[in-house]
């Protein structure tokens, strides 16, 4: 038996007969609600049965992907290459662990997924699912079954399956609750400017009305947001707010050419309205109420982190520790961020924190500061001895 991570699209619908054709097994189609704004679980299980799944299985998962996947990215102010909120990358992970635990609950052997062989998605989903369950086999019938867009086609018409295959999207999205990835025809010519309709999360900075501020508050607890403007909320709440406001105000359109695992260089558009907003206002939280070494240390974990997510490294022994040494550095990231939002910008203008490191009496420069300013000077001279030594070593010795 196969389980397949089944969409409802086109790839996905004709996959479940011609794996049957190709292997002779019986397909569970299994579709995992992530926020893809997709079809009702109505139509995705009535299309997956006349397509021949033995059965099909919806999902909702939006708020355990909000609170086991957003939550943890925000904590580690995930953003890949600086830009990337990890939009897909963090679905992936959560797709897979449902697949896994229905391919055990009904004995399959096999997990399939959509995915084409360019990708990192094809990498993500079969490195999770073998470090979940390293007895499962995967199949990627684009991939390894030779399933390419023309005899997908001609098979889904001659097989009689029900979908509209003169539908043809010009644009390859993926999309769920933390945000929307788009690659398509024209912007792979690095020269295209996207065009408006990609967008579907977020107004244009310049819209109407963008320009006018919205400024929200920011309640964390443990380097995790609770509430906003002083409601408390739900994870899945609080992005979707998010994602409403900060949308409105054209915050979280990236447009830039990644490096995939695969080694291809990649244009890629994103939105994440709620991602920018919460990564931003996080981000500023930790500069208030991490100590410095700790807050260097934590950026270097940051980075690795958020390549072992993009690399399909999710449940890997080191994404694993660094997930322990990141939720110990958020004890004390406690408080409240303001932001402002408009056009296009999320700009932190208020913090609030009980658990600060901020020091007025040692910041201040006005009078009456508690901070001994003749200690610096010694400070200084020791500091910066070795490097006074070396450059004079290096002019008697005409090094330099
Ligand atoms: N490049 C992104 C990633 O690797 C998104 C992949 C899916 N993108 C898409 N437009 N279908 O995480």
């Amino acid at each position: 038996m196969i389980v397949l991570a089944y969409s409802g699209g086109l790839d996905t619908s004709v996959a479940i007969e011609w794996m049957k054709q190709a292997t002779g097994k019986e397909v569970i189609a299994v579709a995992v609600d992530v926020g893809q704004q997709g079809e009702t679980p109505e139509i995705l299980r009535e299309r997956g049965l006349a397509c021949g799944a033995k059965e099909v299985i919806v999902i909702d998962a939006k708020e355990e992907f909000a609170k086991e996947y957003c939550m943890p990215a925000i904590k580690a102010n995930a953003l890949y290459e600086k830009k990337y909120p990890l939009v897909s990358a963090l679905s992936r992970p959560l797709i897979v662990k449902h697949l896994v635990a229905i391919a055990k609950q009904y004995g399959a052997d096999t997990v399939a997924h959509g995915c084409t062989g360019k990708g990192n998605d094809q990498v993500r989903f079969e490195v999770s699912i073998t470090s979940l369950a390293p007895e499962l086999k995967c199949i990627a019938p684009v991939r390894d079954l030779a399933m390419t867009r023309e005899k997908e086609i001609d098979f889904a018409i001659k097989n009689n399956l029900p979908i509209d295959v003169t539908h043809k999207n010009p644009y390859s999205i993926d999309q769920n609750v933390w945000g929307k990835a788009v690659e398509t025809g024209y912007l792979e010519d690095l020269a295209n400017a996207p065009k408006e309709d990609l967008y579907t999360y977020t107004k244009s900075p310049i819209a109407e009305g963008a320009n006018v501020p919205d400024i929200a508050t920011i309640t964390f607890e443990k380097g995790e947001p609770v509430a906003i403007d002083g409601v408390k909320l739900s994870p899945l709440q609080i992005i979707e707010q998010m994602n409403e406001r900060a949308g409105a105000k054209g915050i979280g359109r990236i447009d830039m050419v990644e490096d995939r695992l695969v080694g291809i260089k990649s244009r890629e558009v994103y939105e994440s309205p709620a991602g920018i907003a919460l990564i931003t206002a996080h981000d500023a939280l930790e500069n208030v109420t991490v100590e410095r070494e700790l807050a260097r240390f934590k950026n270097q974990v940051d980075t690795r982190w958020t390549e072992l997510a993009y690399d399909g490294q999710w449940n890997s022994q080191l994404k694993h520790s660094l997930d322990a040494f990141i939720e110990d550095t958020q004890r004390a990231v406690n408080g409240d961020i303001t932001i402002s939002m408009a056009g296009g910008l999320a700009t932190v203008i208020a913090r609030k924190s009980d658990t600060s490191l901020y020091d007025f009496n040692l910041a201040t420069y006005d009078e009456g500061d508690s901070f001994d300013q003749s200690f610096a000077k010694g400070f200084i001279e020791i500091y910066g001895l070795s490097s006074k030594v070396a450059t004079s070593r290096d002019q008697r010795a005409g090094l330099k």
